[in-house]
């Protein structure tokens, strides 16, 4: 195996350079050709490769975002586009691509390697909803953002006897909301996984009113039943019903922009030697992620389509907490 293809593909995360330049530099060490296919499945389709050296990746283990760029791109999750990729792959005479994404870029890395491409995953995304991997490239900065974020609300909160709805990524999991629940001392957490309706949030919320605290805050993952201004509107009138008076602040894209901290720099990086060392061995049509603290394969049959469960023991942990 001698040419290489390396992208990163669906929402960018912090890691995601970090894992480009641990690709390419244990790749050049194995004796590999790097490429870089910017703008993901896209310009893999658009043919937009770049030759990439070490020096090509200097100076950006510490820059968030994705310097390859990345793109959802719906022509790909055509059976005409998946073939269109395999073309592209074959006239640059690639060997292998390394993909770099969540869930649905996995999914297009099985497809992939259904259709005889050798692909092997690199686990990345915020959401931390990708099997195969105990914790994604990216979760760990993006849940430290959301935190700082709830630490500050929680001083202007209790400054003006408040409540706070801090709406945060995930898109169907509920992962970073509860786990930013816990680590920053939320009163009530709301995720897709247990449902929940407006009125349950605001008896969790008046309780703590009643309970005597300064303030209170509700996390809401964006992909709950309800999202946090939907929550907020359904008492806009009627703040008596919560005791606090309410606020709302939807972190957003927040969460994904900015330099990663150590641990995702650190598991990018690990994870992108990984995947250099699964093509070292053959053994493609495989995600790289964490399981049990060590670096491991999972084969992506496994892997695609496959939404990690969460511990819904922490929404225990979690209402205990809040008293
Ligand atoms: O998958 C990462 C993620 O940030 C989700 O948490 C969110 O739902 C989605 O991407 C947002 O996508 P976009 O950047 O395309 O708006």
């Amino acid at each position: 195996m001698k040419r290489i293809g390396v992208l990163t593909s669906g929402g960018d995360a912090p890691g995601m350079n970090a894992a480009i330049r641990a690709v390419t530099r244990t790749a050049i060490a194995a004796g590999f050709d790097v490429f870089g296919i910017r703008r993901g499945y896209a310009g893999l389709l658009a043919a937009e490769l770049v030759p990439l050296d070490a020096r090509a990746v200097g100076g950006i283990i510490e820059r968030g975002g994705t310097t390859l760029g990345s793109a959802r791109c719906p022509e790909f999750l055509t059976d005409e586009g998946r073939c269109a990729a395999v073309v592209s792959v074959e006239s640059h005479r690639l060997d292998a691509l390394v993909i770099i994404g969540g869930n649905g870029s996995q999914a297009g890395a099985y497809a992939l390697s259904k259709l005889g491409v050798p692909v092997v995953g690199v686990a990345s995304t915020i959401d931390n909803d990708l099997a195969g991997s105990e914790i994604t490239i990216g979760v760990d900065t993006a849940l430290n953002i959301a935190l700082e974020a709830i630490d500050r609300l929680k001083t202007t909160a209790a400054s003006h006897h408040r409540a706070f709805l801090v709406e945060v990524m995930g898109r169907h999991c509920g992962y970073l909301a509860l786990m930013a629940g816990i680590a920053g001392g939320a009163e009530v957490v709301a995720i897709p996984e247990q449902p929940c309706e407006p009125e349950a949030i605001a008896q969790e919320l008046k309780a703590a009113y009643e309970r005597g605290k300064s303030h209170a805050i509700g996390v809401v993952a964006e992909g709950a039943k309800y999202r946090a201004a939907d929550i907020a509107a359904h008492f806009r009138e009627h703040h008596e019903r919560i005791g606090f008076d309410l606020r709302v602040t939807a972190l957003g894209h927040v969460q994904r922009g900015g330099a990663p901290g150590a641990f995702d720099r650190l598991l990018a990086t690990r994870l992108g030697a990984g995947a250099v060392d699964a093509l070292v061995r053959g053994r493609t049509g495989v995600l790289v992620g964490l399981l049990r603290g060590e670096v491991a394969t999972t084969p992506l049959a496994d892997v695609a389509g496959v939404t990690k469960p969460l511990d819904l023991r922490l929404m225990d942990l979690a209402r205990v907490l809040a008293r």
